[in-house]
């Protein structure tokens, strides 16, 4: 059984063996995290995204990280834009986190960073992402060692709660 942890802080300093990108269909980058993760890996990200795009929302694509020395990959990931919770968004936002658990399996990845996907510019409500966050990483415990990367306070402490739940 591994061990999933919040941490307070940017992905982009992770040294897992995968970090995962919350991106748009393109995975062509983007704002938020996308963007910081192709600045930090350079511009070769978007030209191995542009091959594999479009990834429909709640799948998962794996390249090489390139510049992110300390990385081995990325995982690319479409979450759901938030459309008021009916239209299945818990679902896609679930699977993101299942397809990528089970990329990372498939790369023999020991570690791997989750930002909070789809909380920012796709508008998910952080504590209703978190707990989904919570229960797909805790469903899978197939990577030895799990970090919920949160960017701000808020967003940790609402991971923390979720973790905190009983399953
Ligand atoms: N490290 C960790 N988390 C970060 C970082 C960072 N450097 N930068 C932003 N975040 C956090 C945000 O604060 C938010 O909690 O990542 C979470 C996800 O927000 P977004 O990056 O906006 O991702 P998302 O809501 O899934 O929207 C995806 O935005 O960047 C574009 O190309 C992307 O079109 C896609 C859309």
């Amino acid at each position: 059984m591994g061990t999933i942890e919040v941490v307070l802080g940017d992905i982009t300093a992770e040294r897992v063996d995968a970090i995962v990108t919350a991106a748009n269909e393109s995975l062509l980058g983007g704002g938020g995290v996308d963007g910081a993760i192709h600045r930090a890996a350079g511009p070769r990200l978007a030209a191995a995204g542009a091959e594999l795009a479009p990834c429909e929302p709640g799948k998962a694509v794996v390249t090489p990280a390139f510049d992110l020395t300390q990385v081995k990959h990325v995982i690319h990931t479409v979450g759901p834009v938030w459309e008021g919770g009916e239209h299945g968004e818990d679902l896609v936002l679930t699977s993101c986190y299942v397809e990528s658990l089970l990329l990372a399996e498939e790369l023999a990845a020991e570690s791997i960073a989750f930002p909070a996907i789809a909380t920012g510019i796709y508008g998910f409500p952080t504590e209703r992402a978190a707990r989904v966050a919570a229960m797909a990483v805790r469903s899978l415990p197939i990577i030895d060692r799990i970090r919920l990367v949160a960017f701000d306070r808020e967003t940790a402490e609402a991971l923390n709660r979720a973790l905190a739940e009983p399953i």
